[in-house]
């Protein structure tokens, strides 16, 4: 047997089903490129008979996208099935991915049917499935909690009904590792005609056990993992892609079986699902979580440093992420601090780095995480603090049948500056008018908003990453109103951007005058 393992995506259709993750047409093809890009075996771009715009999506992604298998589910009925082919009958390599229940409790009290119902309905499926094209899945639903004489006697009369593919699902997120690694043992050596089929799994984290399930099915004969992006999916999720896929990489030792995952697309292909799902990633997520590479205590920073693998067994390079950062906090020592401001080209002496990393504990003491740009902002010259802008007044207006405006008015040095502006919303309009203000142009690369306590009348932070020219800066700004949360925000960062700029003409015009006297 191959040690080669398919990895089957499901992030489009168990995906999909994430409370809140709806995604349309548009966005679908978008992941499926990706998808495509991070080479997975199999796109399951769909469950289509579920509404007419998924079956549009499923059709545009088989015309669109090429390179993996496209499979589309139904039960295991007429109408789902001539449905299912319907949108991915112009694929390059169009599946047939046909379900329906196997254990008792789903068939008794789901469906209300017989056993032996469902086993001559899960034939007369596959052989119809099998009219249109050769590549045909079967799933047995709920296959973790049902009776293995059943889920034997279901597999041989599915394959021989000319089933290519044979998954096993732990629908439920039922089952643990010793157990699955049993159940698909006894398929592959008591089913006679196994040979004929691709043994898959199919794993829910309900109790956060699908990517050691999965790994564990695999070492017991399966050869194709159904896994979604950022282990989205219904309920706790699916088996996470990125973590099953690394763990054969990083331990090959262990888990020697191979994808044909392009691990380089993996960072890219997270964030986008995250950003078009709007399911964040949480920061400690394996593998590709913000935290994933960051080091935060004194001990690892000087680790790292000295060596990366001290502290990391996974090279940010390998997933296509950004390079190690560290999150400077109280407990990073001088060698941490001296280093990141290095990154950043600021090359202090040892009296004036001294002076600094006394500031810098003072503040390290008040705010958890110290970065990149609050270390930038510390090396600005107070003398500069009056160069700011603040925020006196702010009103806008929005509304369904109105055009969001806002009027700003910002004071500067004792000086006081009023600017109305319009925009696609009020945050908008007020961003313009900040902008008329203070003649600066900037590049918003990220906006964030969150919550920082529970409650309605919660205070609202806002975070962004604003552009301009060679530098990035992040502003945040705190409300209980998040239009003024934002503008807080914006001039936040506009205000250390032009200290920053003033604080180099400063330096600038210094090392002229020294080397002139
Ligand atoms: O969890 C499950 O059983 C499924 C099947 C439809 C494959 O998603
Ligand atoms: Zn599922």
């Amino acid at each position: 047997m191959s040690n080669r393992v398919m990895i089957f995506d499901s992030t489009l259709r168990d995906g999909e089903q994430t409370p809140g993750a709806k995604l349309n047409a548009q966005e679908k093809v978008k992941i499926a490129r990706q998808l495509a890009r991070l080479n997975v075996d199999v796109i399951e771009a769909g469950f289509p008979i579920s509404s007419p715009g998924d079956l549009k999506a499923v059709q545009q992604i088989s015309r669109e996208v090429k390179g993996p298998i496209i499979a589309a589910l139904a039960r295991a009925v007429k109408e789902d099935i001539d449905c299912a082919w319907d949108s991915v009958k112009e694929a390059e390599k169009p599946r047939l991915h046909v379900f329906l229940a196997a254990s008792d409790i789903h068939m008794e009290k789901k469906l209300r049917k017989s056993p032996e119902t469902c086993l001559q309905e899960a034939v007369e499926a596959v052989r119809y499935a099998k009219s249109f094209t050769d590549d045909v899945e079967y799933s047995l639903e709920d296959s973790t909690r049902a009776r293995e004489d059943y889920i034997l006697k279901v597999v041989e009369a599915v394959i021989d009904a000319g089933a290519t593919v044979v998954n096993l699902p732990d629908t439920v997120g039922y089952t643990v590792p010793e157990e699955y690694g049993r159940l698909i043992h006894l398929i592959n050596t008591k089913v006679p005609n196994i040979h004929k089929t691709i043994l898959s799994v199919h794993c829910h984290n309900d109790l956060g056990l699908a990517v050691i399930n999965s790994l564990v099915a695999v070492e017991n004969g399966a050869r194709q993992i159904e896994c979604n992006v950022n282990g989205i999916g219904e309920r706790a999720g699916n088996a996470a892609l990125e973590e099953i896929v690394m763990a054969m990489v990083i331990r090959g030792d262990k888990y020697p079986y191979y994808s044909g995952i392009n691990t380089k697309e993996i960072y890219r292909t997270s964030r986008l699902v995250s950003k078009l799902t709007g399911i964040p990633i949480p920061l400690n997520k394996a593998v590709i979580g913000l935290n994933a590479f960051a080091h935060s205590s004194g001990i690892h920073q000087d680790g790292v440093l000295k060596d990366k693998r001290t502290y990391e067994i996974i090279n940010a390079d390998l997933i296509g992420g950004q390079a190690a950062q560290m999150v400077l906090t109280a407990r990073s020592g001088r060698h941490a601090v001296r280093h990141q401001l290095e990154t950043m080209n600021y090359h202090l002496e040892n009296g004036e780095f001294e002076a600094f990393y006394q500031k810098y504990v003072e503040l390290a003491d008040k705010k958890k995480e110290i970065y990149k740009e609050d270390l930038e902002a510390m090396l600005i010259d107070v003398s500069y603090a009056e160069s700011t802008y603040e925020l006196e007044y702010l009103q806008t207006v929005s509304g369904t049948r109105t055009i969001p405006a806002a009027v700003v008015r910002l004071s500067k040095g004792g000086e006081i500056f009023e600017e109305v502006a319009s925009g696609s919303g009020p945050i908008d309009a007020a961003y313009k008018a900040v902008e008329k203000i203070t003649g600066i142009d900037t590049d918003m690369e990220n906006y964030n908003l969150r919550a920082v306590s529970p409650g309605m009348d919660a205070l609202g932070e806002v975070s962004l990453k604003i552009n301009y020219k060679d530098k990035n800066i992040i502003g945040r700004g705190m409300s209980t109103d998040i239009v003024e949360a934002s503008v807080k925000a914006y001039l936040d960062g506009i205000n250390k951007l032009i200290r920053l700029i003033s604080n180099n003409n400063h330096k600038q015009a210094n090392s002229v005058s020294k080397s002139g006297s």
